[in-house]
């Protein structure tokens, strides 16, 4: 999961695809990291944290790293939030067919335009962290569903 801070909507995201791959009883390995290194060693946002322990889950042993070249081959698939981290992430990635096709929006498949994004919250306030909760769980219910379905 990437974002740009990698401590709000990727940290956010890694919980919520934790939990959804934990309701169906399947194996995943899911990491966060952000395209900048601005917050790195860093917890998640307190906000994020708070948010996510509302819902049950606990995000607050997640430090913030930097995206490196190596997550290109471990990871089989990189989730970006919005399109400045999928431009930033496209930037980053090894310049082969294979590589570049694991790079994929996370709500990609949402019908609605405006809810293909998951809008950074950090100038935001609690109903913005709310809204990433929303968005990025359902994302992976999502994605296990589809990957269940395979
Ligand atoms: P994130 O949010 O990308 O969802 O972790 C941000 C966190 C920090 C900053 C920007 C976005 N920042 O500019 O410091």
């Amino acid at each position: 999961m990437v974002c740009l801070g990698n401590i709000c909507r990727s940290p956010m995201a890694q919980g919520a695809m934790e939990a959804a791959a934990g309701r169906y009883g399947l194996k995943l390995t899911v990491d966060s990291a952000g395209t900048s290194g601005f917050h790195r060693g860093e917890s998640p946002d307190q906000r994020a944290i708070l948010c996510m322990s509302g819902h049950g889950i606990d995000i607050s042993a997640q430090r913030a790293r930097q995206l490196q070249h190596n997550d290109f081959r471990e990871f089989d698939i990189i989730f970006v939030m919005d399109r400045s981290n999928l431009r930033d992430v496209i930037n980053m990635c090894p310049d082969d067919k294979q590589t570049a096709e694991k790079i994929i929006m996370l709500r990609g498949f949402s019908a609605l335009e405006k809810d293909r994004i998951v809008p950074d919250p950090y100038y935001g306030k609690k109903h913005d962290f709310e809204k990433v909760y929303q968005l990025v769980t359902e994302a992976a219910e999502y994605h296990v569903q589809k990957w269940l379905s395979r």
